[in-house]
């Protein structure tokens, strides 16, 4: 089946168009996003989302394998990217160990690393060994109990430097593209122009090669919290309460089912 993106098309969109990417983490919401995204993430936002957890901690590579062969089971024709789990890529054996499961037990075309500078190695180990990497800089959500919250990045001088050192290491590295999370968004400007590779932002302003959002949130699904950076393109959990009080006042009602729904 042929992919509609591939690594050579994502990375020559640069300066051409901006780049859509949103969340799934099942087959019934990917196929009804593969029309309109270019790609799809497997985010292990599913940890708060769909498991209900406080942050994406916990999920395991087991899980993550689960949800990215559905969402590939859903959106045969997409690009899609997985998200490699906290503790998963620690070391570059371990790193290249668990991308080679997801490359071997799904379809998915790439992973996902959290870090900068710091991830730089690991990147290079897993593009050196055929594992496609797209990076994430910025706020890391992975780091949320080691930064005590999630703090939006580039507030300082040394932080834009640092951020766009980041961004440098990680596209030397071989990454094909980038997220950058919860930054200014004139920092985010300033990265997305300092490296050739596509830079996606969530929470990082227009200026930036592209944007991903998290589905639960902007179809407004997930309603623990929102973000500033969340746009809610439908409200859809007073939707769902709504038709499924309307469900259950019908079964009351015996109002359904009516002769057309019935054999
Ligand atoms: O897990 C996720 O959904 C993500 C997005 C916030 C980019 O990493």
């Amino acid at each position: 089946m042929k992919k509609s993106m591939t690594i050579s098309s994502i990375k020559k969109s640069k300066g051409l168009k901006p780049l859509v990417m949103i969340t799934a983490y099942d087959a019934l919401f990917a196929s009804l996003f593969e029309a309109e995204s270019d790609m799809i993430l497997v985010g292990d936002s599913l940890n708060m989302s769909f498991a209900g957890k406080n942050d994406t901690l916990s999920v395991t590579m087991d899980q993550m394998i689960y949800h990215t062969k559905a969402v590939c089971n859903g959106a045969k024709n997409s690009f899609v990217i997985s998200d490699m789990p906290f503790g998963t890529y620690t070391n570059t054996e371990d790193a290249l160990h668990n991308s080679i499961r997801v490359f071997q037990e799904t379809n998915a075309d790439g992973v996902k690393i959290e870090g900068g500078k710091e991830k730089a190695d690991i990147v290079e180990h897993l593009t050196s060994n055929g594992i496609a990497v797209c990076g994430h800089i910025g706020l890391l959500p992975q780091s949320v109990r080691c930064e005590g919250g999630y703090k939006i990045k580039g507030k300082t001088n040394a932080q834009c430097l640092s951020l766009i050192a980041d961004a440098r290491a990680i596209e030397d590295a071989g990454a094909f593209c980038m997220v950058i999370e919860g930054v200014r968004s004139d920092v985010a400007q300033e990265i997305a122009k300092s490296v050739d590779i596509p830079v996606i932002g969530i929470g990082a302003g227009c200026d930036v090669d592209g944007q991903v959002l998290v589905f639960s949130d902007m179809l407004g699904l997930f309603e623990a919290f929102t973000p500033k950076f969340v746009k809610k393109y439908l409200n859809g959990a007073d939707l769902v309460r709504e038709s499924v009080k309307n469900y259950a006042d019908e079964v009351k009602n015996r109002n359904f089912p009516k002769d057309e729904h019935s054999y």
